[in-house]
């Protein structure tokens, strides 16, 4: 079994973590407001120190620059982390631009494709070569198992998989069914709409 990643929520604000990137219309939602969601990415960038982090389901970035800003924390002469992305800017139009706008000066290169993840095969991706994969786009049943099944292409060895809206029944599911299936260890996050973390046996 793989050893649980002992984390726990930053006492940062999410305005103090997101900085700029955050945009003043979505001040009021939960998922910023309840200061129990980015300040979990912030300290997985920490404890994990990416050196590669690959997203499915970007909009504006702000996962990415939680897991970013997390990782230069506390050695910030630690080398800064490569980002790919996919999303399909089915929420809004032109997001991945915004994302990239976000990332610029956190990152040491950053690609965002504008591509659905249920057209993308295996051989679309780089092989094992990400440090963390963090699942938040398709939130639909099928889309979960294709996100799953595609991280699992992406990730690195030691690497972890990271998967948002565990809340939601079918997707706790889902990341079971992958993990006993392809000998995942994973744990639960109590982040605002739950998060698991899989890492490969
Ligand atoms: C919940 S938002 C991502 C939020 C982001 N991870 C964050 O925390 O800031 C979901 C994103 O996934 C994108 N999306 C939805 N379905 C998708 C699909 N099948 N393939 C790629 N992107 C998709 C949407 O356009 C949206 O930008």
């Amino acid at each position: 079994m793989s050893k649980p990643l002992r984390v726990f929520p930053s006492n940062l604000s999410t305005q103090k973590i997101l900085g700029n990137a955050l945009r003043p219309e979505d001040a009021e939602q939960d998922y910023i407001k309840s200061n129990n969601y980015y300040q979990w990415y912030y300290t997985i960038g920490w404890a994990v120190q990416p050196i590669v982090i690959a997203e499915f389901g970007v909009r504006y970035g702000y996962s990415l620059v939680a897991l970013c800003r997390g990782a230069r924390s506390v050695f910030t002469s630690f080398p800064l982390p490569s980002v790919l992305g996919w999303d399909a800017e089915t929420d809004v139009a032109g997001s991945n631009t915004i994302a990239t706008e976000n990332l610029c000066g956190l990152v040491h290169d950053v690609s965002i494709v504008k591509a659905s993840t249920s057209g993308l095969v295996n051989a679309d991706l780089p092989i094992r070569i990400a440090d963390i994969v963090h699942i938040d786009a398709d939130h639909s049943i099928k889309g979960v198992k294709q996100e799953l099944r595609l991280a699992g292409t992406l990730h690195k060895r030691r690497g972890w998989i990271l998967v948002d809206d565990t809340e939601v029944g079918y997707i706790a599911d889902a990341v079971v069914d992958f993990a006993e299936s392809n000998d995942y260890s994973f744990q639960e996050l109590p982040t605002l709409r739950g998060m698991m973390i899989l890492r490969l046996n």
